[in-house]
């Protein structure tokens, strides 16, 4: 456990420095604070060796990809934007079931997109953002093996030479939250609440569409504005894969459900839900029924377990 976290950003640096020598590097980043340290790592050692690409995926929040991109152009940090939303929103579509939206959302990074990206680079080296908990939950059986070579199509026994570096693999989050501090990275990054890499298709039941995402992104910008200063442990909006009956303009309409989570919790393996003042649930209440099609806003009560924090 480092306690001296510029000791450690130091020889961090001075060992990619080293290992890549004059060679290619790159990174994707996706905004959550271990790709985000990654990343400014990677550019303290490397500088232009180092490609950073920042794949849009459709399935981000409102203004995500290029607030991140912007954010880090900011730091004198170039990152490429990606557009792959078409590949994403094609592999997610028909499925329901949330296991296969899930490797759906896996396969189209890494076998698709990401692996072609690295092919066209010219990168012989990889920088991933694996921290110790990432380990430890993959040799428990917890998390699917994240070979990141053998995901993005490239055989390990090849000769490209291709080499995965993972300079957090010693450190869990607190300890990677106080390297991003101690990087000058923003408390944007570094307080930032934790976010799911399937992003809003972890907050959609049933099938991803360009249509149902824009009603739980519009949905995710209101809980997160609304409530921005809870002090809860994770925060969203949930969109239903049913129907409800209700009446607008004197007319029968079916609709759909939102319903808003907001959580307490230590490590999110087990939460239980914040109790929100109702003044402040009523007034996420009547902006999400504004939505059009939306005519039921729930709040969800059930801790986890055994409920999972997310729904998909
Ligand atoms: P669950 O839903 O399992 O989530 O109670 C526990 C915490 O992990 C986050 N989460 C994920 N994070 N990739 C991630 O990086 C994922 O696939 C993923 N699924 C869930 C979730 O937001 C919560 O904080």
């Amino acid at each position: 456990m480092p306690a001296d976290y510029k000791a450690f950003i130091d020889a961090q640096v001075a060992e990619l420095s080293k290992t890549v020598g004059q060679a290619k590097a790159i990174n994707a980043l996706s905004g959550g604070v271990d790709s985000s340290v990654v990343t400014a790592l990677g550019h303290r050692a490397l500088g232009g060796r180092l490609q950073t690409v920042f794949v849009d995926n459709a399935l981000m929040r409102a203004g995500e990809p290029q607030r991140v991109v912007q954010t880090f152009r900011n730091m004198g940090i170039p990152v490429e934007l990606v557009d792959a939303r078409e590949e994403f929103l094609a592999a997610l579509a028909g499925l329901t079931d949330p296991e296969a939206k899930r490797e759906a959302i896996t396969q189209t990074f890494y076998a698709k997109v990401f692996g072609r990206l690295v092919k066209e680079s010219g990168a012989r080296f990889l920088l991933h953002g694996t921290i110790l908990t990432d380990i430890e939950e993959t040799v428990a059986g917890i998390k699917r093996q994240h070979n990141i070579l053998t995901q993005i199509g490239i055989d390990t026994q090849d000769a490209f030479g291709y080499q995965v570096l993972e300079p957090l693999k010693t450190l869990r989050k607190d300890q990677v939250r106080e390297v991003a501090k101690e990087l000058g990275l923003p408390p944007l990054i570094w307080q930032r609440m934790p976010f799911p890499g399937p992003a809003l298709a972890a907050r959609i039941v049933g099938e991803v569409t360009p249509a149902r995402l824009e009603t739980v992104r519009a949905a995710t910008a209101i809980v997160e504005e609304e409530l921005a200063d809870s002090g809860a442990f994770q925060y969203m909006a949930v969109l239903l894969n049913d129907a409800a009956t209700g009446v607008r303009d004197n007319r029968r309409e079916f609709g759909q459900i939102v319903v808003i989570r907001c959580v307490e919790s230590i490590d999110a393996r087990t939460a239980t839900a914040t109790r929100l003042p109702w003044e402040t649930l009523e007034r996420i209440c009547q902006r999400i029924i504004q939505l059009k099609g939306v005519n039921r806003c729930l709040y969800d009560l059930t801790p986890k377990p055994p409920a999972t924090i997310e729904y998909v």
